[in-house]
């Protein structure tokens, strides 16, 4: 296994260029099983997600290449119709292939996700809506079993608002006959990237990036091409390591409309930001404010965020309450972030954080994505030396992370433990 070895204390200065997003780039590479060919991407960030979606992939008779940021994807082989509990225990968003082989295929065998750190994180929401368009669903032996004929469009409301059961369920829908209206739909900017590339396949989707979504169920798809948006997450990421460190930094590649909540809360922390089209500058300061934040669907202050914006409030000028609302269990990085000196307090779903004058660095353990990401930022301000170990989960959704911020003057290294 492999650790992060961070020297904190450096201001980080430079030049960070944004990667595309993986949670855009995951939902694409499943709808490639509603239209068989050859799909063609570029700006694919190299993680282990994307290479566990694309074992998936071959798993079902697929055959991919990923060179550089292009990838390709030929499903004119799929034949076997099942996600197996091996590759989705490693990826929840392996669900994501549900919609579209029952949609395409009329059969699929997905096993169930199960517990992960971040909660129980159940996918009932996924289930009932491709049940409401006609699949007959069974749990056997740990798997969801789907099997229809043609799924029929109907009007599903969505009692909360899921990202990935949006996502699964649209695919599903641009096969059905009929129209189908998803209310209550997730608004993330990836679920809008999904329905255009899925319009170029020539599906009839309009409303994605809104409450509501039509989709105009189509016959056939056929394979396409486009490019993966800007990871929104890894952005705001970077932002705060600016802002941690009191250092500057322009982050290039990026989509600045898709960060509004962020920068808003990081603008009322006291940074400096100024926005250009595909390009966000920021500037640290010494005397960080306390702000309060709660996590919200998009456009609301991502969940994927609360972790590192935590991190940067440990070093506040006062009292910030963080309250977590997606997610019932995402504060493993509080007890972390406390062994760095911070003052933090839980009380249920809040996080109260007093502000202290400084971070130490010391040894600490990485439990989920974003929470390494914090912990990440927190020995980049820390000081003295952080050691973060099981770092396999930032491999899952940072791209070359040490090496970004090796490059911005971080003193990081990777070592094998
Ligand atoms: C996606 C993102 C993840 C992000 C999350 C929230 C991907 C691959 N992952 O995850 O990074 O943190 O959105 O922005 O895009 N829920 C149910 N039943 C369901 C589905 C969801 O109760 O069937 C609940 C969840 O437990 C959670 C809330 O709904 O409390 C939102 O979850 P959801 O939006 O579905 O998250 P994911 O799509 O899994």
């Amino acid at each position: 296994m492999e650790k992060l070895i961070i020297e904190g204390g450096v201001p980080l200065n430079g030049v960070v260029e944004i990667s595309g997003a993986k949670n855009a780039a995951l939902p694409i590479m499943a709808s490639t099983l509603l239209a068989p060919g050859v799909h063609k991407f570029s700006n694919v960030p190299r993680l282990r997600d994307i290479a566990t979606m694309r074992i998936l992939l071959s798993h079902m008779g697929a055959v991919s290449e990923h060179d550089g940021g292009e990838l390709t994807v030929d499903t004119t082989s799929v034949n076997v119709l099942e996600a197996p509990y091996d590759l989705v225990k490693t990826m929840r968003a392996s669900i994501l292939v549900l919609g579209p082989l029952v949609a395409r295929y009329g059969r699929a065998r997905v096993s169930l996700p199960g517990g992960c750190a971040i909660g129980a994180r159940p996918i009932d929401l996924h289930i009932k809506a491709l049940e409401l368009l006609g699949a007959r669903v069974r749990i056997e032996r740990g798997y969801v079993v789907a099997e229809a004929n043609r799924l029929k469009g109907t009007v599903i409301t969505f009692d909360q608002v899921t990202v990935t059961g949006t996502e699964n369920v649209m695919m599903a829908a641009a096969l059905a006959d009929g129209t189908t209206v998803l209310e209550n739909a997730a608004r993330e900017p990836e679920v809008e990237a999904l329905a255009t590339y899925l319009n170029r396949m020539g599906a009839k989707i309009s409303g994605a990036g809104t409450h509501e979504i039509t989709i105009d169920g189509v016959v056939e798809l056929r394979p396409s091409k486009c490019r993966i948006i800007p990871d929104r997450i890894e952005t705001g990421t970077y932002m705060v390591a600016a802002g941690i460190t009191g250092g500057h930094l322009v982050i290039r590649h990026c989509q600045p409309a898709h960060l509004e909540a962020v920068t808003r809360k990081l603008q009322l922390a006291g940074l400096r930001i100024e926005e250009r089209n595909s390009e966000i500058e920021v500037w640290g300061i010494d005397n960080i404010h306390s702000v309060d934040v709660k996590t919200w669907p998009y456009p609301g202050f991502p969940t994927d965020m609360q972790a590192q914006f935590m991190a940067l409030m440990t070093l506040g000028n006062g009292v910030s309450v963080i309250t977590e609302q997606i997610f019932e269990n995402r504060f493993m990085h509080v007890p972390e972030l406390n062994r760095m000196g911070a003052n933090i307090r839980l009380e249920g779903r809040s996080a109260i954080v007093r502000g202290v004058t400084e971070l130490q660095g010391a040894p600490v353990m990485a439990t989920d994505l974003r929470a390494s990401a914090s912990l990440v930022l927190a020995g980049l301000a820390a000081e003295g030396k952080t050691e973060v170990s099981r770092i396999y989960h930032l491999d899952r959704g940072y791209e070359v992370l040490d090496e970004k911020l090796r490059k911005v003057g971080a003193r990081i290294k990777r070592v094998r433990e």
